[in-house]
C-alpha cells in the first residue's frame, strides 16, 4: 500500500507533543510492514540547519489564494525506509512558533495551515502521482479531506483522519477560510460551517472516509459533552466511520539503555542503575535523593491537570520531591514560580528534550493528572524507563495504566479531577515507594509492552477497510 502521512510536526525535526512523536514512529512502523511510505511536513526555521540530509529537489509547488499566491519549495530525506518531504516557505513556516506564540495563535494559521495542505494535496498529485491512503491528522491538516473530495477530486486516493485532540480544532472566520479560494459550498452545514465559524476539524470528520483517535476510550468519550467540545453531535453522527486505536510507542527511540541524555544507561536486568540518574537529578536542583522524585513533563495547562496539580504540591513539604517541565500562558508560569521557592519543588520553563529524559530516568514516579488524555505518549515513555505512572482515569490513561490495586498493576489510579484525590495518590506513592515492592513495580513498568508493533497493524487493518469496502 502506498500511505502519505500529512502533520504538521514530526520528531526529531519538529515537535510541540505526542503528536509529532506519532507522525514519526507510526510511518516508520508501518514502512516495516513493508508498505510504501511518505511523509509531508513543514520546514520549519531551523530544520535544515539541524538535519543535513535533507536536500532540495530542485521542485516547486504553488498555492493561489486571495491573498497572493504562495511559493513551496519542495525538499526530501529519507529515514528507516520513510521518505520525508518537506514543504518550505519563509513567510508561513519561518515564524517564532509553528501554531503561535507567547499562548497566542497565530491569527492567519488558516493561511498557513490551509495553504499546506493544498500543497501537500499538489505534492500527492504532481510529485508522487496519488497514493492509495492520504492519512491525516488533526485540525491542521484536516481541511485536506474536503480540499481531496472538492478542487482535487482527480487525486486518486481514499483519505482517512487521526484527531490527536479534539479540544483544538482549527476556528476561523468563513470569510477569511474563503480567502483559500476553497469551493464555496465547503462553508455550508455539510462541510466547515459551526456556529457561524468556519471548523477544519468538523469538515475532516464528515469529509474523511474513516476517522480515528488514539485510544479506545476516549473514542467513546468524545461521543460526550463532557469531552467532545461542541463535537459530539457530529461525531456520533459518524461513529459509523469512527474508531479509537491506542497509540505506540517507539521503543527505539525511547530506550533507557541507549539514551545518550541520561547519565546511567540501565535495562530490565540492570534496572538497579536507575538510580545514578536520580541523584544525578537531585544533585542539579539541589534535592536530597533519599526522597520519593515526582517529576512532570508536559505542557502547564488544565487538560494536563495543572491546576490541581498546583493546589496537590502545597501539601507536601520533607515527604517527597518535585521536578516539573514544561510551558504554559503567563498567569500558570507565575503560580508555579512561587512553588518553586520551595526546597522541595524544581520548576524548569520551556521545551528541553535532554531534561526531558533525564527526568523519565531519574523519578521515581511519573505524574499525569489530566483532566483529559486522548492516549498520552507520557506516560508510555514513564513505564519504558520505570517510573511509575500516576494518573487520572480518563481516555489513553486509562487504557495504559492499571492500578497496583489489582493483579498485575503497575500504577496509581484516581478518578475524580481534584486536588484532593491527586493528593490521596500521592500519598499512596510515597507508601508504595516505602514499601518492599517498590523495586517490582519499577519492574512491572518497564516490562510492559506498548510498542508500535500491534497498532501499526491495526491501521493497516483499518486502511484495507477503506480501501475495500
Ligand atoms: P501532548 O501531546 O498532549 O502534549 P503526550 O503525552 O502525547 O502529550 O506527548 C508529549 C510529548 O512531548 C512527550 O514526548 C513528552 O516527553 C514531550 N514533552 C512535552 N513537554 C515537554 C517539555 N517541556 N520538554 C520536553 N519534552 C516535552
Ligand atoms: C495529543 C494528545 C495526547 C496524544 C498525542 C499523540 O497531543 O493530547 O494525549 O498522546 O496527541 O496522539
Amino acid at each position: 500500500m502506498k500511505i502519505v502521512h500529512i502533520a504538521s510536526e514530526v520528531y526529531p525535526f519538529s515537535k510541540t507533543g505526542g503528536l509529532a512523536d506519532v507522525a514519526y514512529s507510526l510511518p516508520v512502523s508501518q514502512k516495516k510492514l513493508k508498505h510504501d511510505i511518505y511523509v509531508i511536513t513543514p520546514l520549519y526555521k531551523g530544520i535544515l540547519e539541524k538535519f543535513d540530509k535533507i536536500k532540495y529537489t530542485g521542485k516547486k509547488t504553488w498555492v493561489d489564494t486571495e491573498l497572493g499566491v504562495f511559493e513551496f519549495g519542495i525538499f526530501k530525506t529519507k529515514m528507516n525506509g520513510v521518505t520525508f518531504i518537506f514543504l518550505s516557505n519563509i513567510f508561513l513556516f519561518e515564524r517564532g512558533g509553528y501554531y503561535g506564540e507567547d499562548g497566542k495563535d497565530y491569527p492567519d494559521n488558516f493561511l498557513i495551515f490551509g495553504g499546506f495542505s493544498k500543497a501537500a494535496l499538489n505534492v500527492v498529485k504532481y510529485i508522487i502521482d496519488g497514493a492509495d491512503i492520504i492519512h491525516c491528522h488533526d485540525w491542521q491538516t484536516a481541511l485536506t479531506p474536503a480540499l481531496l473530495k472538492t478542487e482535487y477530486q482527480d487525486v486518486e486516493a481514499n483519505i482517512v483522519l487521526t484527531i490527536h485532540n479534539l479540544a483544538f480544532q482549527g476556528l476561523f472566520k468563513i470569510e477569511d477560510v474563503l480567502k483559500l479560494k476553497i469551493d464555496p459550498w465547503l462553508c455550508g452545514f455539510e462541510g466547515l460551517e459551526f456556529y457561524g465559524l468556519a471548523n477544519f476539524l468538523k469538515a475532516g470528520i464528515l469529509m474523511s472516509d474513516f476517522v480515528t483517535t488514539v485510544s479506545p476510550t476516549y473514542s467513546q468519550e468524545v461521543m460526550t459533552p463532557e469531552y467532545g467540545f461542541g463535537l459530539e453531535g457530529v461525531l456520533k453522527k459518524c461513529s459509523f466511520k469512527f474508531a479509537g486505536i491506542l497509540n505506540g510507542l517507539d521503543y527505539k527511540i525511547w530506550n533507557p539503555n541507549t539514551d545518550p541524555f541520561i547519565v546511567k544507561k540501565y535495562n530490565k536486568r540492570s534496572y538497579k542503575d536507575k538510580i545514578y540518574n536520580k541523584i544525578e537529578l537531585c544533585k542539579r536542583c539541589e534535592m536530597v535523593e533519599d526522597l520519593p522524585l515526582f517529576v512532570f513533563v508536559s505542557r502547564f495547562t488544565e487538560q494536563k491537570g495543572i491546576s490541581i496539580l498546583i493546589d496537590a504540591l502545597k501539601v507536601f513539604t520533607d515527604e517527597a520531591n518535585f521536578i516539573l517541565l514544561g510551558d504554559g500562558d503567563s498567569i500558570v508560569k507565575q503560580k508555579l514560580a512561587l512553588l518553586d521557592k520551595r526546597k522541595n519543588v524544581k520548576i524548569f520553563f520551556g521545551y528541553k528534550e535532554a531534561l526531558g529524559r533525564q527526568m523519565y530516568a531519574g523519578g521515581d514516579f511519573y505524574l499525569m493528572p489530566s483532566k483529559f488524555e486522548p492516549c498520552g505518549i507520557s506516560q508510555l515513555i514513564a513505564m519504558r524507563y520505570g517510573s511509575v505512572p500516576i494518573v487520572r482515569k480518563t481516555g489513553g490513561l486509562k487504557d495504559t495504566v492499571k492500578d497496583l490495586y489489582f493483579e498485575g498493576g503497575h500504577g496509581i489510579v484516581f478518578e475524580n479531577y481534584s486536588s484532593e484525590k491527586l493528593i490521596e495518590a500521592i500519598w499512596r506513592a510515597i507508601d508504595a515507594y516505602n514499601s518492599a515492592l517498590f523495586d517490582k513495580l519499577i519492574l512491572n513498568n518497564m516490562k510492559k509492552d506498548y510498542s508500535w508493533v500491534n497498532t501499526a497493524k491495526e491501521y493497516v487493518r483499518m486502511y484495507e477497510n477503506v480501501l475495500y469496502k
